[in-house]
């Protein structure tokens, strides 16, 4: 019998021992207890990182759909799988049994395949979170459709080329989306991008807001009548176990963002067996992420990991201040909500909203708290044990990536003692490794350095999509044979893992990962802007706003400069979306640079940090001039 449920710390430390010990033969023992496979595997792991090349599960066939769906009906048909919790208070919840959405998934096949979807086709999904996200994703995954979802918050110019790049021939969307007391015109979002987007046949449309839409003709058609006509039977797709099943974009310190694939074993596995330990689930329990599906964690951790456990997972569709800043915990008392998986950021923004709205709902009902997208402040932490587990659910502050896949640092509850700030430790079968400056791995605790991972793990992305090359240069080029995450951390004298954040030219904004350069690159489009740079600034609510330091063509050319920042704003929410707006935007007169021309980040970023009293060295600047003027002319 495999660790599938490790209940305590002495047995997480034999489980992690085995899991490094014999990496094969551990997560051979899970795959085959926990799983429905068409076909068992020929090699449980080949792996290159010198490639890279990761193989899972090799030879093994399945379907993840009969392993998210099928494989319940018979135990749980008449469980709630998905809970939907609408925008609007007053509307009824919705749940959807495992019955029901076994027939849902196949009816929205059925029309996949209608509309002439096959095997290994990109379908991209921009949907608010209504049911028919997690619906369509799944319909995706029947039929061996490679699923691209965008997050309903981007632009159309971003929404345009993530359909490009992974040459997408479906989009699935809504008429618009509810957040709070704003409606937003998605379709005419699709519409706009379309316009760039010729490798897209066929847009399906769900009905939300009921609102006036433009349909064109031999492209366009609304989901239901469709619907009615499918068949609510679709036999699933066998695929093999590196069939990818999903692409999903992440910004990246420069260029375009990377379409991280995912393949369908491995994936399974991991998330899996991570979502049953790292939340402790039960039969019987409740368990809610208040992530949008438009990120990984709504993927991993909504769809995927919740309900191949068979368990009943909340989608929430609106915000945490509509109507009021209690709407968290509404649902939480409504729903007996017994997991609750948020982000710092979120946390943040409720704390400062003072006991008067939380004190009002009962909150009993929890058993783990958990965070997630960046590193948790410790005010926020204690506020999140104090208030909400009252301090009797312990937070699982969950360190992992898109590109990751899964959790992969991350205290166990009721079995790892957390230590506020700190991801603690790896999950079994995680190798980190802390590298420092001379790119030799530092074996002893207290030390800070490098995240890297030293062996495979089954859900780790497998390439980016179209640019192999890309992945191997930016995760694996760094340190020899091993994943670079592009984090620092420290380990301190028992092995806790404490995220420090990005080392790279990331910054991540309420815990949405945001490259540098995509943000440049659209300020630069402004005719009055010769060249800019974006830094991180502390934010008591998104952890990190944007500070854009920005050189005018000509300086005194007498604009308004509140209308600048206005217009250079506007364009950032057209090609990125209202995420990458920036907090403040300074004029300068230059950016210091290297001698070979490269911007001194670290040195904006510290005069926006307003920490100048060690710049370092700037006399090796080709400009070193310019310093004292910004340091002069901070917002
Ligand atoms: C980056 C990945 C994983 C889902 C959400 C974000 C940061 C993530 C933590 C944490 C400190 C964290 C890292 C990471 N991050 N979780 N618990 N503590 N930092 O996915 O958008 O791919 O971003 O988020 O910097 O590299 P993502």
């Amino acid at each position: 019998m495999s660790n599938y449920h490790i209940k305590h710390l002495e047995e997480y430390y034999q489980v992690y021992r085995k899991s490094v010990a014999n990496p094969e033969l551990f997560w051979e023992e899970i795959a085959e207890e926990h799983f429905m496979w068409r076909r068992k595997w020929d090699k449980i792991l080949s792996w290159d990182f010198s490639k890279p090349s990761i193989k899972w599960f090799e030879g093994a066939q399945l379907n993840i759909t009969e392993n998210c769906i099928d494989r319940h009906l018979l135990a749980r048909g008449n469980k709630t799988a998905i809970l939907f919790e609408p925008n609007d208070p007053k509307e009824k919840a919705q749940h959807i049994t495992y019955n029901e959405l076994h027939k849902k998934v196949c009816k929205f096949a059925n029309v996949l395949k209608n509309k002439g979807i096959v095997k290994g086709d990109r379908v991209c999904i921009y949907l608010p979170m209504i049911p028919e996200l997690a619906i369509a994703v799944l319909a995706c995954a029947r039929i061996g459709a490679i699923h691209s979802v965008v997050f309903a918050g981007f632009s159309s110019t971003a929404l345009a080329s993530r359909i490009n790049d992974s040459e997408c021939k479906m989009v699935i969307t809504s008429d618009g989306s509810y957040r709070g007391t704003k409606t937003i015109d998605l379709k005419g979002i699709v519409d706009e991008a379309l316009k760039e987007c010729s490798c897209v046949k066929t847009v399906l449309v769900v009905k939300r807001i009921n609102s006036n839409i433009i349909m064109e003709e031999g492209r366009d058609y609304l989901l239901q009548p469709e619907l009615d006509q499918a068949p609510t039977i679709c036999k699933a797709e066998i695929m093999n176990a590196e069939d990818a099943l999903f692409i999903l974009y992440t910004s990246g310190s420069t260029g375009q963002p990377k379409g991280m694939v995912h393949t369908t074993a491995g994936y399974l596995v991991y998330t899996a067996y991570t979502f049953k330990n790292v939340f402790q689930y039960r039969e019987e329990d409740v368990y809610w992420c208040t992530a949008d599906i438009g990120w990984i964690t709504g993927h991993s951790y909504i769809v995927y990991g919740p309900l191949a456990n068979g368990a009943t997972t909340v989608m929430f569709e609106g915000v945490p201040s509509y109507p009021n800043f209690g709407r968290f915990w509404d649902i939480v008392e409504k729903h007996k909500v017994t997991q609750f998986y948020t982000a710092p950021t979120a946390i943040r923004a409720l704390a400062k909203e003072g006991l008067t709205h939380l004190e009002k709902y009962d909150l009993s009902s929890l058993k783990v708290l958990g965070t997630v997208g960046e590193p948790i402040n410790e005010e926020a932490w204690h506020w999140y044990d104090d208030n909400v587990g009252k301090k009797k659910a312990p937070i699982v502050d969950t360190w992992w990536q898109t590109e990751t896949g899964g959790i992969m640092i991350t205290p166990i509850p009721y079995a790892t003692p957390t230590k506020p700030t700190y991801a603690t430790l790896p999950f079994p079968g995680v190798q980190p490794a802390l590298i420092n400056e001379n790119g030799e791995e530092i074996k002893e605790n207290q030390v800070d350095g490098r995240l890297c991972i030293k062996f495979p793990w089954p859900s780790m992305a497998r390439t980016i999509w179209g640019n192999h090359q890309r992945y191997k240069d930016t995760y694996f080029s760094a340190f020899e044979n091993k994943y670079f995450t592009g984090d620092g951390a420290l380990r301190d004298e028992v092995g806790y893992y404490r995220i420090t954040g990005r080392v790279d030219d990331v910054i991540i904004v309420s815990g949405h990962n945001l490259g540098t350069a995509p943000i440049e690159d659209a300020i630069n489009e402004h005719p009055a802007v010769a060249e800019s740079a974006i830094v991180g600034f502390p934010h008591d609510i998104k952890g990190n706003a944007l500070y854009g330091y920005v050189t005018l063509k000509e300086a005194g050319e007498g604009r308004n400069h509140d209308n600048l920042r206005k217009e250079i704003n506007q364009i950032i929410t057209e090609q990125i979306g209202p995420i990458a707006k920036l907090d403040k935007i300074q004029f300068t007169s230059g950016l210091p640079k290297t001698r070979s021309g490269k911007i001194m980040r670290r040195i904006l970023r510290k005069i926006a940090h307003k920490d100048t009293s060690n710049l370092g060295d700037i006399s090796t600047l080709l400009n070193p001039e310019v310093v004292n003027d910004i340091m002069n002319n901070t917002v």
